[in-house]
């Protein structure tokens, strides 16, 4: 995000001319309130159907009459900075009130979610993040930022970059895995993607680099708990996405709601002004995460809100969501001289040179042409969303070979998964269509199978017994689509048990007693603990929540149309209990091993079920003749790749280091490149990387990047765990 000279002094003009009042109005984002209709506050309704005080039928009929308040008066007042919606023509009713009848007419930031996705839903973002295509990223980035500013959505709370490690956080869906290396590169390519379109307004929105900071790692996988670490993992894990993403032109940035070390992300004086805007320099502004400001004083760093507000103004944060609490007490605050202007001129300056840079200045409106066309899905839309769902899925197991099929087998499409649009969707999609969905079902009838679908039960559905006999009966093979509901993973939808939900296990077993060969498909919003699954299972397909083309994606992948490519962005768990675990771990002064004193579980072993960057395909492929050449400022990678199989296949050949002797102990391994390769059966082809030396240091307890001379093992492979290995000694 960068401002001409022209639009910068623009900025200065106006924010000379701001009241006190305007200058906090700016600093409020305010999302369409529901009111009336019942006798209590929106809140403790939700409480009421929480604890069942009111049956969910009887929330929907309230809901129905409720009104909602879209804080029309606010916003002619000046009160209003930025607002919540996806709706053109109410973006276009309530810009106009800002730009036409307010003082100043300034116009709103109209925000929304939309992370992998606006009506066009892609898949969720670890399973993307897999596809370990940056160049994919960007595209479907490109055509959600299209999307979003033909509903009037000019700024995406996207993308979601937090590192996740542990499973049983049910917001690793929204991330892209385990890696800093991979999440840096998917940061990257959808700030382009995003952002990178500034030719016509219609094809760029401002992008927010969310939750800001590790909240991926909040303890035991438990949402919203606190976050505690050493500086050197908060610098080597946690924020190089988040860096590289400023580094990119990020122009907006979330905070998180966990506390850091003690001290909430929203306040967070030295995340926020110290590395975010001081260190990055980042000219942006941060927004707060829902009602965060508030809940500074549930955390227990502020006496009340007032006292949160001004704490969190003086930490950087610059715009409130959904509190208020700068609405109502700034003012104040810089009366009694417990806040200086300076903080409020600082956050408002960040804000309007976004909205300068978004064009809203000159352009705020949705044309009406455009609003008319929104209805249809264009096809280059629909084609996008197939390929992302292609090559995001995973083969896990193809033991026997039954993969792919042939379309002259009768299949038994079993689980309730397999035929409910709403389950390939994925958590956080908000403006999609069910009519829009091709569920696993409909792709397969697409394809043109022979098949007959037996709900025969699901992840909370009862098994049915007869529904099994029957599927048994018809089929030559029964794929049987099992996992998560939507609703079991995104946000507060942690976990303490990641096993198979409901009595899916029990119902693969009895397809499998029918003796007719059982297919896997799984739908899921995080890695499974599947070592029952891994062990009875001769085929295991991971599809995760591809978005609104997922039974195409899944059918053509099945029938061999397209090949599987995609590969795992977090590693799965035999066992939940093995959470939090991931590739790029410590080697510890007792690596685990078969022997007792090692560190590894008595009923787990210490190996992961399947290891982060682990995909299979339907040919082979061999990894001879590493070569690693010290070049001076960098090394000179290559290896030799041949599909030693019977049919076409694409591979994602990975590059991982090793600094075997640090100041501080570093990963066994860390990613440092990969690349897609296609390769005919029985070719070959010779791989190559450059491995800048400069890339190969770690930050240390200070935040100090060193490059340290010693020994380093340089690894490709096809995923994390099975790789060639070089070892040499580097001065740098
Ligand atoms: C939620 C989420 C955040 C989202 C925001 C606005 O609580 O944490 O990711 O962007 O509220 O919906």
């Amino acid at each position: 995000m960068k401002l001409t000279q022209a639009q910068a002094e623009k900025v200065e003009a106006l924010l000379r001319e701001m009241t006190l009042d305007e200058k906090i109005g700016q600093m409020n984002l305010e999302s369409p309130s529901i009111v009336g209709g019942f006798d209590v506050s929106f809140e403790e309704l939700i409480e009421m159907v929480n604890d069942g005080r009111i049956p969910q039928e009887e929330f929907v009929k309230i809901m129905s009459t409720a009104k909602r308040d879209f804080h029309e008066d606010d916003i002619r007042a000046g009160r209003v900075g930025a607002m919540m919606g996806d709706d053109p023509v109410k973006a276009n009713e309530l810009q106009k009130i800002a730009v036409e009848e307010s003082r100043l007419g300034i116009p709103l930031m109209m925000g929304f979610d939309v992370i992998h996705g606006f009506r066009t839903v892609y898949p969720i973002a670890i399973a993307e993040a897999g596809s370990f295509e940056p160049d994919l990223f960007r595209r479907t980035a490109r055509m959600a930022a299209r999307e979003s500013r033909a509903h009037g959505v000019n700024w995406n709370f996207a993308p979601m970059v937090d590192v996740a490690r542990d499973a049983r956080w049910g917001r690793v869906s929204e991330g892209p895995g385990e890696d800093p290396y991979l999440a840096s590169c998917f940061a990257r390519a959808k700030i382009d993607g995003l952002q990178g379109d500034t030719s016509s307004k219609e094809s760029y929105v401002a992008a927010c680099l969310k939750h800001y900071v590790a909240y991926g790692a909040c303890e035991s996988g438990r949402d919203y708990n606190t976050t505690t670490m050493a500086n050197s993992l908060l610098y080597n894990a946690y924020l190089p996405p988040f860096k590289a993403a400023v580094e990119e032109g990020a122009a907006t940035v979330m905070a998180s709601f966990n506390d850091l070390n003690g001290v909430p992300c929203t306040l967070n004086r030295f995340t926020l002004r110290e590395i975010l805007k001081e260190c990055w320099s980042f000219p942006g502004f941060v927004v707060s995460d829902a009602n965060a400001i508030r809940e500074c004083v549930v955390h227990g760093i502020a006496e009340d809100e007032p006292t949160a507000g001004v704490m969190a103004a003086q930490a950087g944060m610059d715009m409130d969501m959904g509190t208020e609490i700068y609405l109502n007490n700034l003012k104040q605050a810089i009366e009694d001289g417990r806040l200086d202007v300076a903080y409020l001129d600082e956050a408002v300056r960040r804000i309007l040179s976004v909205k300068m840079w978004l064009g809203l200045f000159d352009n705020p409106y949705v044309p009406e042409e455009q609003i008319a066309t929104n209805e249809v899905i264009p096809q280059t839309n629909l084609d996008l969303a197939l390929e992302a769902g292609e090559k995001s899925i995973v083969l896990l197991k193809n033991d026997d070979n039954l993969l792919p099929l042939s379309k002259s087998q009768k299949i038994s499409l079993v689980g309730t998964l397999a035929a409910k649009p709403e389950e390939v969707i994925g958590a956080w999609a908000m403006s999609w269509k069910p009519s829009d969905c091709v569920t696993i079902l409909d792709g397969l009838k697409n394809q043109g199978a022979a098949l007959e679908y037996f709900p025969c039960g699901g992840p909370d559905a009862p098994m049915n017994d007869e529904e099994i006999a029957a599927a048994a009966a018809y089929g030559d093979v029964i794929v049987a689509v099992v996992g998560e509901n939507v609703t079991m993973t995104g946000e507060a939808s942690s976990k303490a048990d990641i096993s198979m939900p409901g009595a899916q296990r029990e119902m693969l077993q009895k397809l499998l007693d029918t003796g007719k060969p059982v297919i896997a498909l799984l739908m899921n919003g995080r890695p499974m603990a599947l070592e029952w699954e891994a062990e009875h299972l001769s085929t295991l397909v991971e599809c995760w929540h591809l978005g609104i083309q997922m039974g195409n994606a899944v059918a053509k992948v099945l029938f061999g149309e397209a090949v599987p490519q995609g590969k795992l962005a977090s590693t799965f768990p035999k066992m939940t209990g093995q959470c939090p675990i991931y590739y790029n771990h410590p080697n510890t002064g007792r690596p685990g091993s078969k022997s007792k004193f090692t560190s590894r579980y008595l009923d787990a072993g210490f190996s992961e079920l399947f290891p982060f960057g682990y995909g299979l395909s339907y040919t082979t492929f061999q990894y001879d003749d590493l070569a690693v050449e010290d070049k001076g400022d960098h090394l000179a990678v290559s290896v030799k790749v041949t599909n030693t199989g019977k049919r076409s296949g694409v591979e994602t050949v990975q590059l991982y280091m090793q600094d075997v002797v640090g100041s501080i102990v570093r990963p066994v391994k860390e990613l440092k490149g990969f690349t897609k390769v296609s390769l005919e059966a029985g070719a070959s082809a010779q791989v190559s990387f450059t491995l800048n030396k400069s890339d190969m240091g770690f930050y240390n307890n200070d935040g100090k990047y060193l490059l340290e001379d010693g020994t380093f093992r340089i690894y490709v492979g096809g995923n994390s765990r099975d790789c060639l290995m070089q070892e040499l000694r580097l001065v740098f």
